[in-house]
C-alpha cells in the first residue's frame, strides 16, 4: 500500500521526522509540491538534518527519492543541499536521487520579486522569501523555465529573452529596482543544468512503473492544509495546493494507486508568517511554549506563532484530504500543563461555525469554544507503548481523535527517531 503525509495544520507539523520513520518500510519517498520554502527536520542520533527541497528519507541510502513535476525547485539551493549531504557521507547517486524533467525552476528574479511585492501590499503574507508565489505565477502563466529546458541551450535562450523583455520592464518601471542581465542568468542556469543532467528525468513514468513493479511509494507533502492555495486561510497561504489534490497534479501517480493518506498534527498549533490564527495565545504563554517546543521556523528562524488544538481546522483537513490515519506529533511538549483547551467551535455574530469557515472577518475576529481538559505532570518521553503514556494524556489524545473523527495511529513524544508511540 502506498501512502500520503499530509500536514493537517499550518505547516510545520513534524512531517520530516514521522517521514524518516515511514520511509523504513517504502522504496520510494517523493516531495509533490511546495518548494525550498519548506523546512523539513530528521533528528537521527546526535545529527541534525534540515531537509528543503530534498524528501526526508534520503538518510536511507538503499532507498530512492523523488522531486516531483508539483515541486519548485531553486537549482543553487538545491545544489546547496546535494553538496552538503555528500559532506556528510551519503553518496547522493541518479538511484537514490531523481528530479523530474517537468519540475519549475525558480530564478533570481522570482526571489527579488517575492520579497518586493511583500514590500508593496498593505497586508502582507510574511512569505519566506524563496520567489515560491512568482515561480508558480509563471508556471500557470506559462512563462516558466522548467529542469528539462536547462539541458536545452536554444530553449533556455529563447524562454530567458521572453521572461526578461516583459519583466526588467516590471522591475523598472513599477519597482524602480535594477534590471537582470540576459548572460549572466542564461550561464550560470545552464552551468546548474550540466550539475543536474544526471538526476533529470520523467518521473511520472518512473513511479507509475515502480508502482506496477509493487514497488512501495510515500508521498511527501509540505506546507500544511491551510497554507493551500485553494482550501487555506487565503490569501495567507503558499502559492501551491499542498493538500491531497496535489499529489497526483505534482507526481502524475494517479488516484487510484494512492492508497492511505496520514494527517499530521502537532499536538497543539502553530503558524509562520501572518494570517488569522484563531487559537494563538497570549505573548506571555506564546514564549513558553515557544521556548519548550523549540518553535522557530526552520527554513527563516522566525518565531513561530502558538496556539491550542484547533479541531474545527483539524476535522476540515481531515475532510478534504480522506484522512485514514492521524499522526499527533510533539505530545511531550505539552507535558506539565495544568489544563488543556481543544478549540471545538468558533462563535460570530451570534452564530456557532462548526465548519471551518472561509470568511477572513470571521477567522480573525471570532470567539473560540473551548473544551478544558486536564493535563499530566509525568513526563511522556519516555513513552513507546501506548499504554505508558500517563492516563489524561490518552484522554487527550482519544478526545481529539473523537474530535477529528480519524484514529490516532502515531503519537511522537520527542525529536528523535525512538521516541514515538505507534498505536
Ligand atoms: P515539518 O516542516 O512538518 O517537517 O516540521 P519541522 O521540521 O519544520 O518542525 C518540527 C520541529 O519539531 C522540528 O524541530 C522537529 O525536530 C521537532 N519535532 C518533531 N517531532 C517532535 C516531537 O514529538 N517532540 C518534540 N519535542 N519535537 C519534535
Ligand atoms: P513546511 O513544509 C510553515 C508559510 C510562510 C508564509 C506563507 C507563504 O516546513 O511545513 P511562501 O514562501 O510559501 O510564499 O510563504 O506560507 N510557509 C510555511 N510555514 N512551514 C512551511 O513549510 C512553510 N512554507 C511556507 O511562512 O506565511
Ligand atoms: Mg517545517
Amino acid at each position: 500500500m502506498n501512502f500520503v503525509v499530509v500536514g493537517a495544520q499550518w505547516g510545520d507539523e513534524g512531517k520530516g521526522k514521522l517521514i524518516d520513520i515511514l520511509s523504513e518500510n517504502v522504496d520510494i519517498t517523493v516531495r509533490y509540491q511546495g518548494g525550498n520554502n519548506a523546512g523539513h527536520t530528521v533528528i537521527v542520533g546526535d545529527k541534525e538534518y534540515i531537509f528543503h527541497l530534498i524528501p526526508s528519507a534520503i538518510l536511507r541510502p538503499s532507498k530512492t527519492c523523488v522531486i516531483g513535476n508539483g515541486v519548485v525547485i531553486d537549482p543553487k539551493a538545491l545544489l546547496e543541499e546535494i553538496n552538503e549531504l555528500k559532506k556528510r557521507g551519503l553518496p547522493m547517486t541518479n538511484r537514490q536521487l531523481k528530479i523530474s524533467c517537468n519540475a519549475h525552476v525558480v530564478m533570481p528574479y522570482h526571489r527579488v520579486m517575492d520579497q518586493l511585492r511583500e514590500t508593496k501590499r498593505e497586508n502582507k503574507i510574511g512569505t519566506t522569501g524563496r520567489g515560491i508565489g512568482p515561480c508558480y505565477s509563471d508556471k500557470i502563466g506559462r512563462m516558466g523555465i522548467r529542469m528539462i529546458d536547462l539541458l536545452n541551450p536554444g530553449v533556455l535562450k529563447a524562454k530567458l529573452q521572453d521572461n526578461l523583455n516583459e519583466k526588467n520592464d516590471i522591475f523598472k518601471k513599477v519597482y524602480s529596482h535594477q534590471t537582470y542581465d540576459f548572460k549572466k542568468i542564461y550561464t550560470e542556469y545552464l552551468a546548474y543544468g550540466r550539475k543536474l543532467k544526471s538526476y533529470i528525468c520523467d518521473t511520472s513514468l518512473y513511479l507509475n512503473d515502480a508502482v506496477d513493479r509493487k514497488k512501495k511509494i510515500l508521498f511527501e507533502g509540505a506546507q500544511g492544509t491551510f497554507l493551500d492555495v485553494d482550501f487555506g486561510t487565503y490569501p495567507f497561504v503558499t502559492s501551491s495546493n499542498s493538500t491531497i489534490g496535489g499529489v497526483c497534479s505534482g507526481t502524475g501517480v494517479p488516484p487510484t494507486k494512492i492508497g492511505q493518506v496520514i494527517a499530521a498534527v502537532k499536538a497543539y498549533t502553530t503558524r509562520v508568517g501572518e494570517g488569522p490564527f484563531p487559537t494563538e495565545f497570549d505573548e506571555k504563554f506564546n514564549d513558553i511554549i515557544r521556548a519548550k517546543g523549540h518553535e522557530f521556523g526552520s527554513t527563516t528562524g522566525r518565531p513561530r506563532r502558538c496556539g491550542w488544538f484547533d479541531a474545527v481546522l483539524v476535522r476540515y483537513a481531515a475532510i478534504i484530504n480522506g484522512a485514514s490515519e492521524l499522526a499527533i506529533m510533539k505530545l511531550d511538549v505539552l507535558d506539565g500543563l495544568e489544563t488543556l483547551k481543544i478549540a471545538v467551535a468558533y462563535k460570530y455574530k451570534g452564530k456557532i461555525y462548526k465548519d471551518f469557515p472561509h470568511d477572513l472577518d470571521v477567522l480573525s475576529k471570532c470567539e473560540i469554544v473551548y473544551e478544558t481538559m486536564k493535563g499530566w505532570k509525568e513526563s511522556t518521553r519516555e513513552a513507546r507503548k501506548y499504554s505508558q503514556l500517563p492516563l489524561n494524556a490518552r484522554r487527550y489524545v482519544e478526545r481529539l481523535e473523537k474530535l477529528v473523527g480519524v484514529r490516532v495511529k502515531y503519537i511522537s513524544v520527542g525529536s528523535k527517531r525512538d521516541e514515538i508511540v505507534v498505536r
